[in-house]
């Protein structure tokens, strides 16, 4: 038995949902192109759940049911404000959506009808928890889900900002949303499969997804990408700063990728809405700097941005605060987990891999006066 480090290659399961083949992403073979110019967040939602794009009264009874599930249970509202209000937002988002789970009377039943309900409160109410535990800690008051909400980025933001946001964001928030929704077995997606494929529940499935996505190499970058350029904060620092990054051999957050070595397909749609919004908010600064770092990093280093790196600056222009940029990279990929958790429920196998091991053999037990 010979471990590959990363599993990278490894093929560990099948699926349907979403491929990676030659550089090219689709979601359910759509091009993740087509999509990110035309879809709604929605329609992205429902294509990974039920394998095909809805039609109109399919979408518009999605809405209603997403609008319906949106308002988080009042013992998780308070459980949230028991939180220390320096808490990392993504533990938060951990802890309350484990919570969930405590007070749905059927977070434990596994029929598919029960399992497809469960995701779409999940889709619904991570939004809100974001949202809340947002105000909560700034000692404002979590504002109600809207009940007519046109989209999960309408109601997000409204929910955030406290009052209608403007067309411009939602516009960009939703594409976001469409670009991180699902991208094959990443480490959180596995994370989720795993633990549903022990037949536990769909809360435990989501809740170690999070945890997985919280990691700066994988959902936490896109924090890391804007604390480096808070960091780096001009124009003029960005090369004496990535030159001695990459002399010191340490990596540039938002750069390289597992499986995508000729660039990420998701970054050049990212780029553009950076540069349209610094266009809108007058602030051309963070989408220069990266431009200027993307020279530096592919031109030394061969490395293409992936979706995290033009995401930071994306975000920044909407006023959403750094913290929250791996929260709302969660919005999304809820789709995604539940619809791979889903797919796990449908055909399961216990996930149970081997380890090579590589310690100490034929020792014997010593007593611990001899230690
Ligand atoms: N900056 C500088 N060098 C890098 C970077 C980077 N961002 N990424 C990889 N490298 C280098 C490594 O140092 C290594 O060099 P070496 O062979 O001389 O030791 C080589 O490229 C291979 O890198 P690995 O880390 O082994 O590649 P792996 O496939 O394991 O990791 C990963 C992929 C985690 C994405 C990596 O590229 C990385 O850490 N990037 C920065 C974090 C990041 O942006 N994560 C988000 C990924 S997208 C997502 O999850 C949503």
């Amino acid at each position: 038995m010979t471990a590959t480090k990363g599993l990278e290659g490894i093929v560990a399961t099948t699926s349907s949902i979403s491929s990676i083949i030659d550089g090219v992403l689709t979601y359910r073979g759509i091009n993740i192109d087509d999509l990110a110019e035309n879809a709604t967040f929605e329609e992205v939602v429902y294509l990974l759940w039920y394998g095909k794009l809805p039609n109109r009264s399919e979408l518009d009874q999605l809405l209603k049911d997403l609008n319906a599930y949106a308002a988080v249970p009042s013992q998780v509202i308070e459980q949230i404000k028991l939180y220390p209000k320096n808490t990392n937002s993504m533990a938060a988002l951990r802890s309350a959506v484990s919570c969930l789970a405590l007070y749905d009377e059927e977070a434990n039943d596994m029929s598919s009808e029960a399992n497809l309900r469960k995701a779409i409160k999940l889709q619904a109410q991570i939004p809100s928890i974001i949202a809340a535990f947002a105000r909560i800690r700034e000692g404002k008051e979590p504002i109600a889900p809207k009940s007519d909400a046109t989209s999960i980025a309408q109601n997000f933001l409204y929910m955030l900002i406290g009052k209608e946001p403007d067309k411009v964001a939602i516009e960009a928030l939703d594409k976001a949303l469409v670009l991180h929704a699902d991208h094959e077995l990443n480490a959180s997606t596995f994370a989720a499969r795993v633990t549903v494929a022990t037949l536990s529940d769909i809360y435990s499935g989501v809740t170690s997804a999070i945890g997985a996505l919280k990691g700066p190499l994988h959902g936490g970058a896109n924090e890391a990408v804007m604390a480096m350029l808070e960091e780096i904060g001009t124009y003029e620092n960005v090369e004496s700063y990535i030159n001695t990054k990459l002399e010191n051999k340490e990596k540039i957050m938002g750069f390289g990728h597992r499986v995508y070595k000729n660039g990420d397909p998701r970054a050049k749609h990212l780029q553009k809405m950076s540069h349209e919004l610094g266009k809108i908010t007058g602030n051309m600064n963070w989408y220069n700097m990266s431009i200027k770092i993307e020279d530096l990093v592919t031109g030394q280093k061969g490395l293409k941005p992936n979706v995290d790196f033009y995401s930071a600056s994306v975000y920044t222009s909407l006023e959403i605060p750094r913290d929250l940029f791996t929260p709302i990279f969660a919005i999304s990929r809820t789709s995604g987990w539940t619809a791979h958790i889903l797919e796990q429920y449908e055909n399961n196998r216990l996930i149970r891999p081997r380890a090579e091991y590589t310690g100490l053999s034929n020792q014997k037990y010593i007593p611990i006066e001899n230690r």
